[in-house]
């Protein structure tokens, strides 16, 4: 770089002039410059206005992962994710899970957690009891914040107290909102705002955050299915995968792994819809940490000897606000989705990370997970290695048949392909 990051201003900048400094900057070539400023379906001046010092849109490959059937109902799932593998294996749990009815699945009511922070106080126990005996009122003054919500019997329902610290023993009250079919954080965040100043005066004590929980355990979805065991490897591969979930309900570091595959699904579905993929990841990680990090998912054998696999994880997801309109991609993939209420959103991506899971354990505990991942991770070193379109799978095919999926031996058998084309 010819100066250091410090650029003042750049925020200020039009979109080109921002690329401008940035080619200046770093000695990038026109074409880098005409790449990286593409945007596809939405324009550049839109992006400008969602995010700061914008100079582009991200590319990230979309798929359809097929066969889901949940609650009788029929979805094709709209994936944005950049590792091979994950769409097949997706689509191939729900055709496992489809031979015997598909999924079923739930969600609980989309009762949201708003925290707030109540320090200095003489007596948090004796505060706590002001808190509840005054709920009335520190819900009423909430639900100003949201004539739709009110007006639909739904808004600020309950409060939740919690004592915690032993130096600096602190006050945290929940307001528990019912946000609907949105995902919540706004509303949650302005309520929790709105009545900081009442809960300061009800208690004599300072508040400091303000800010909803991403863990949001009274906003849950469930699915589960079975999958038979004709379908894989009779008993024996039923047991083997049984024995693969026993390990990650034993191992924490097995565990990250097992629930780091479901939410390979879940994000995936998450970003096609532009939803906020961070909150429930962190939500679904830290439920699973409770009682000591464990797996998302659960197996068992039922009286036919079929594997019956199910997930529970809490699923703040909405369908009404959020990002999702701001770009027509995302728009048509939640078309696509075709869900109708933020508890239907929750339970179908709840299905998608129990067959996700399920692929993924059902191949380690067979075959292993490389053969079929590599197969199809060698497209994407084709691809980066520089191979025109014509010839990817020609080296696709040379580096599975030489046994070395590799950078050096895409380039290496991409050379001597155009040297014989010469
Ligand atoms: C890879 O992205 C995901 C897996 O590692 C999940 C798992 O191990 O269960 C295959």
């Amino acid at each position: 770089m010819k100066n250091n990051s410090a650029v003042s201003g750049f925020h200020k900048l039009k979109t080109e002039e921002r690329l401008s400094a940035l080619r200046n900057l770093l000695d990038l070539t026109d074409e880098e410059i005409k790449h990286i400023s593409s945007s596809g379906a939405i324009s550049l001046d839109k992006v400008d206005k969602l995010i700061e010092n914008v100079i582009g849109v991200s590319e990230i490959p979309l798929g359809i992962a097929t066969y889901f059937l949940i609650n009788g109902k029929d979805y094709m799932i709209p994936m944005a994710i950049e590792e091979a593998s994950v769409v097949a294996a997706c689509s191939n749990g729900a055709k496992v899970a489809r031979l015997s009815g598909g999924f079923t699945g739930y969600s609980t009511s989309p009762i949201m957690i708003g925290q707030i922070q109540i320090l200095d106080l003489d007596s948090p126990d004796s505060a706590a009891i002001r808190i509840l005996q005054n709920k009335d009122t520190i819900l009423k003054a909430a639900n100003e914040k949201s004539r739709t919500l009110r007006e639909n019997g739904a808004g600020a329902k309950d409060i939740e107290i919690r004592i915690i610290g032993n130096e600096q023993r602190m006050l945290i009250v929940h307001l528990l909102v019912d946000v609907m079919d949105a995902m919540g954080a706004n509303i949650v965040n302005s309520m929790c705002e709105r009545v900081s100043p009442i809960l300061e005066d009800m208690t004599g004590g300072r508040v400091n955050l303000r800010i909803l929980s991403n863990l949001s355990m009274h906003r849950r979805s469930y699915a589960s299915a079975v999958f038979r065991k004709e379908a894989i490897g009779g008993e024996n591969g039923v047991d083997r995968i049984i024995e693969a979930y026993r390990f990650a309900e034993l191992d924490m570091y097995r565990a990250a792994t097992h629930n780091k595959g479901i939410m390979n699904g879940v994000d995936a579905v998450l970003l096609a819809t532009l939803n906020d993929w961070r909150a429930v990841e962190a939500g679904a990680h830290a439920f699973a940490s409770i009682g000591g990090y464990h797996s998302l998912t659960k197996y068992a054998k039922n009286s036919n000897g079929d594997l019956v696999g199910s997930i529970e994880l809490p699923m703040a997801v909405g369908v009404l606000g959020g990002s999702t309109g701001v770009s027509p991609k995302a728009t048509i993939a939640k078309k696509i989705l075709n869900v109708e209420s933020s508890g239907e959103f929750g339970y179908v991506l709840a299905a998608v990370g129990l067959a996700q899971n399920f692929s993924a354990i059902r191949a380690l505990a067979n075959e292993g997970i490389q053969k079929g991942h590599m197969k199809l991770h060698a497209r994407n070193i084709a691809i980066s290695a520089g191979s025109p379109d014509h010839l990817v799978q020609s080296v696709v095919d040379e580096m599975v048949k030489t046994g070395d999926i590799s950078p050096s031996n895409a380039k290496r058998i991409l050379g001597s392909m155009e040297k014989s084309n010469k």
